[in-house]
């Protein structure tokens, strides 16, 4: 959705800092028979973003967007302390974009004093996110899981940038039988092709110029896929396109787009997945592989 010229100031979202609360004013819509659609998020938003809050405001009444940066999902060496949090900017955006409730909760208020319990979603957690960053994706679905009771929205919005995420939150959901429906966005991007993410605001410019390795190394992946190409070749050509442009290959893979098994149909359709790290900074992103 576009902003409206003739209104330059749209109304600021309200902002909820209390589960119970935010919960009720979800349950008074919806009992009103108003559609509502939810955007999880851990804030610093972009275009993105911005496109999820766009499609949700599309295609219901009333957009919920979390703004929570769940220290769960974050190793301990890694960038919790220094993930960018810029909460006034992101309500500007997010009014914009005619979203009307900012859920952004205190992390004592998710994760009271003793919290004991998980959500562990074996099998397409394990491999590439999860092997890489062990019990990142405990965190996401146990997060995930409280946030939806927090916002107990009809549908919930996730972009397809984070593709093993979307296979992650789509078995919770089904396993535990939540009742809310996941639908998953395009990836929107930089001109070069870079997926927009609020990492790369921790590339230098030397490291943004290289980071380009990811999509068009998948560009090129999509091409030889089309051509017929086998998955070995197709994954060693990702691994050199990161190589061609000094990016470390953390994982450089084509499979199975629901499960992320191996391919048992050599005509897809086929997911390709890419992460890389230039400097400290960890960047991923993946292309679907239409049936062939
Ligand atoms: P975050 O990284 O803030 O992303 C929030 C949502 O925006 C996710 O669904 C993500 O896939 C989507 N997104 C990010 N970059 C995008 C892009 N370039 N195009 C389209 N969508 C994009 O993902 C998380 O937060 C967290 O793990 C969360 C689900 C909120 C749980 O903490």
């Amino acid at each position: 959705m576009t902003t409206d010229m003739n209104t330059p100031n749209p109304a600021l979202p309200e902002i909820e800092r209390d589960p119970a609360r935010m919960r009720e004013r979800i349950a008074a819509a919806r009992a009103a028979g108003r559609r509502v659609g939810f955007v999880p998020t851990m804030g610093a938003l972009h275009a993105g973003h911005a496109s999820l809050a766009a499609r949700a405001r599309a295609e219901c009444d009333d957009v919920a967007v979390s703004i929570f940066v769940n220290p769960t999902q974050f190793a301990p060496h890694e960038d919790f302390g220094r993930y960018p949090r810029t909460l006034a900017t992101d309500c500007q955006l997010l009014g914009e974009q005619g979203v009307r409730w900012v859920f952004a909760p205190e992390v004592a208020a998710m994760y009271p004093p003793g919290a004991a319990t998980r959500v562990v979603v074996q099998g397409p957690a394990d491999r590439f996110e999860g092997a890489s960053r062990p019990g990142h994706f405990d965190g996401v679905a146990t997060v995930v899981c409280r946030l939806f009771q927090a916002v107990p929205a009809g549908a919930a919005y996730f972009g397809a940038k984070d593709w093993q995420q979307t296979v992650v939150v789509k078995r919770m959901v089904r396993d535990l039988g939540l009742p809310i429906g996941i639908i998953v966005c395009p990836t929107v991007r930089e001109p070069d092709g870079l997926a927009m993410s609020s990492r790369n605001a921790y590339l230098s410019p030397a490291e943004r110029l290289r980071a380009v390795a990811l999509s068009a190394g998948l560009a090129q992946a999509g091409r030889l896929w089309s051509e017929g190409t086998g998955v070995p070749a197709i994954e060693a050509a990702l691994r050199q396109s990161l190589a061609a442009h000094d990016v470390a290959c953390d994982y450089a893979a084509v499979v199975d787009p629901e499960s992320l098994e191996p391919l048992a149909d050599a005509s897809g359709p086929a997911i390709a997945l890419v992460a890389g790290r230039l400097g400290s900074t960890r960047l991923i992103d993946n292309r679907e592989l239409p049936r062939r």
